[in-house]
């Protein structure tokens, strides 16, 4: 079986718990493959918005994912060819692809796309359900999660740091009524898979987090 020879750490959890920056840290350190399942739902989200594809047509919104080819080399995302890498993380696409992200059938349609980057020596999948759906065999299942707080005064800095003025009241109560949408929704919504560690990174570094996801991995191994 794939899980054998591979090894698989996941990391889901809400929006701006600092995923894609763990992931990318623990993957370095340990030479692993990355996946950020989120930008596979992003770029079917531009494909929709490119072909003007209403959201809500499932079958239309299926077909498009099913057709994707995207090319993921040196950190650039490409879709025939076009370095898309900005594009899908513009504000517009992010919607609609939390909009699409609700589909069975859009989900279904990305699940053999993100099996395939399960490629020896091992991968780190970062997303909502990656240790509930997509690689229920992963070695180690983590939940990353943090304060609203703390998660908006990081997405402040972000912002700050792009040059963008944000009020951080407006971006606490934005992922507030983020979570309560990726909660309770009907398909694969947001929570620890079975098996899963919490991690609440709210009083942590990046570092001393990424430091702590390695620790349990190492234990996991021994
Ligand atoms: O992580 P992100 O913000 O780039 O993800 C974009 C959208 O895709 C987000 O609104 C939720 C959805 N998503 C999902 O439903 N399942 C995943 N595994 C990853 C992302």
């Amino acid at each position: 079986m794939q899980g054998k020879t591979v090894e698989i750490i996941t990391i889901d959890g809400p929006v701006a718990s600092g995923k894609g920056s763990v992931s990318a840290g623990v993957a370095k350190a340990l030479g692993f493959h990355v996946l950020d399942s989120g930008s596979l739902y992003r770029l079917a989200a531009l494909s929709c918005q490119r072909e003007q594809v209403d959201p809500s047509d499932e079958k239309t919104v299926e077909a498009v994912a099913l057709k994707l080819a995207p090319v993921f080399k040196d950190g650039r995302i490409y879709l025939q060819k076009e370095d898309v890498t900005e594009a899908i993380r513009e504000e517009s696409v992010g919607v609609m692809a939390s909009k699409i992200a609700t589909s069975k059938l859009l989900r279904k349609a990305l699940f053999d796309l993100q099996r395939r980057f399960a490629q020896p020596p091992g991968l780190v999948a970062d997303g909502r359900d990656m240790g509930s759906v997509v690689f229920p065999e992963a070695h180690l299942k983590i939940f990353l999660t943090a304060s609203a707080e703390s998660r908006a005064q990081r997405r402040f800095n972000q912002l700050k740091e792009l040059g963008i003025t944000s009020n951080i009241n407006n971006l606490v109560s934005d992922l507030k009524e983020r979570d309560k949408r990726d909660t309770e929704r009907a398909v694969a919504p947001l929570k620890p898979a079975e098996g899963a560690r919490v991690l609440d990174s709210s009083q942590l570094t990046l570092q001393q987090t990424i430091d702590k996801v390695l620790e349990w991995y190492h234990e996991s191994r021994a």
